[in-house]
């Protein structure tokens, strides 16, 4: 189990209340939101999230997506509490907690420079985070991005805009070939193994179908492979247990949302999720598909 050293109890409990202070639209369904919290931007790390508070509405799990003296998330409009977080303006107010659950884990030597990140769907954001902070820990990065179609590649400019300060190689994939290769994520990741498979290891967020054919493909080489889950997350700091995977009790909230893919071999990895109920429900997808 990955480790999950960076919590601090006060700041996970209360949220800070901030108003909005910028909003992009990145996709037609997906916009990103910055707000200042010092106390989550001095701590945060690739791959933890934040409790979203849209008043009102509910607290959803969104995953930090950028840091500098202000935090960043991008939410994709799908129900009822990121419609209205879409109809939010500049100066309007959120309630956050966090940073909240692990990180990625660097390698740490200094021969394990060369790091693949894989990103598909709406799993851009923590990619995008991890991206940035590598280039500046100095690691050699190539990114393998997928989407429906080339309008939903979410931070696509943003990963362009890496090549010049060491994303080594952005290979993209969409569903309908309407930009890069034809085929998803996992696709495009086969595309930069194929060429120079000499990789470190493997970061990857996207749709959890993708991301078993992912740990398919990277058990092929040997590369170790870290997977960003998302579950139904109620309270976000492992009280609830809403969120547990079948893992030795293992809660994403806590203990994830990153975990080592080689440990999730028994656990619902791929197999099922819980609706907001606790009600368990098959994940579906295409094993054959990459
Ligand atoms: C750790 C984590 C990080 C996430 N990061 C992002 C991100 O960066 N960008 C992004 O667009 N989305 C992210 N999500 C998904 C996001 O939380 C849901 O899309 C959002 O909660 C939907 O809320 P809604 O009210 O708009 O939709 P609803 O209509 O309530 O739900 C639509 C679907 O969203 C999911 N969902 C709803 N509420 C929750 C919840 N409390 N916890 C988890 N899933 C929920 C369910 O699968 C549901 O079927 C993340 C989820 C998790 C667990
Ligand atoms: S959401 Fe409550 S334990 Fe994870």
């Amino acid at each position: 189990m990955m480790g999950n050293d960076n919590y601090n109890p006060s700041a996970i409990l209360r949220p800070i209340v901030t108003p909005i202070l910028e909003i992009t639209t990145e996709t037609p369904r997906t916009k990103a939101f910055t707000i200042s919290a010092p106390s989550i931007a001095k701590e945060a790390v690739p791959g933890q999230f934040m409790m979203v508070w849209v008043p009102g509405i509910d607290e959803i799990p969104m995953s930090i997506s950028n840091v500098n003296q202000d935090i960043e998330f991008a939410a994709a409009r799908v129900g009822d509490a990121t419609t209205r977080l879409h109809e939010l303006k500049k100066g309007d107010l959120l309630g956050v907690r966090g940073p909240l659950g692990n990180g990625f884990v660097f390698p740490k030597t200094p021969e394990e420079k060369i790091l693949l990140l894989v990103a598909g769907g709406c799993g851009s954001p923590p990619i995008a985070f991890a991206a940035a902070v590598a280039i500046r820990m100095g690691f050699v990065v190539d990114v393998a991005l997928g989407a429906t179609r080339k309008a939903e590649l979410l931070f696509y400019k943003r990963f362009k805009g890496l090549e010049t300060q060491g994303v080594r190689r952005l290979v993209v994939a969409t569903d309908d070939g309407s930009e890069g290769l034809l085929g998803t994520a996992v696709d495009a990741a086969t595309f930069l193994l194929d060429t120079d498979p000499a990789y470190s290891a493997c970061f990857a967020c996207g749709p959890e179908g993708m991301l078993v054919n992912l740990n398919s493909l990277l058990l092929k080489y040997s590369i170790p492979l870290q997977v960003s889950l998302e579950r139904y997350m109620k309270c976000g700091v492992g009280l609830c247990g809403h969120c547990i995977i079948d893992m030795e009790g293992s809660r994403v909230c806590h203990e994830g949302p990153v975990f080592d893919a080689k440990l999730l071999k028994e656990s619902d990895f791929g197999k099922v999720t819980r609706d907001a109920t606790g009600k368990k429900e098959p994940i579906q997808f295409d094993s054959n598909a990459s």
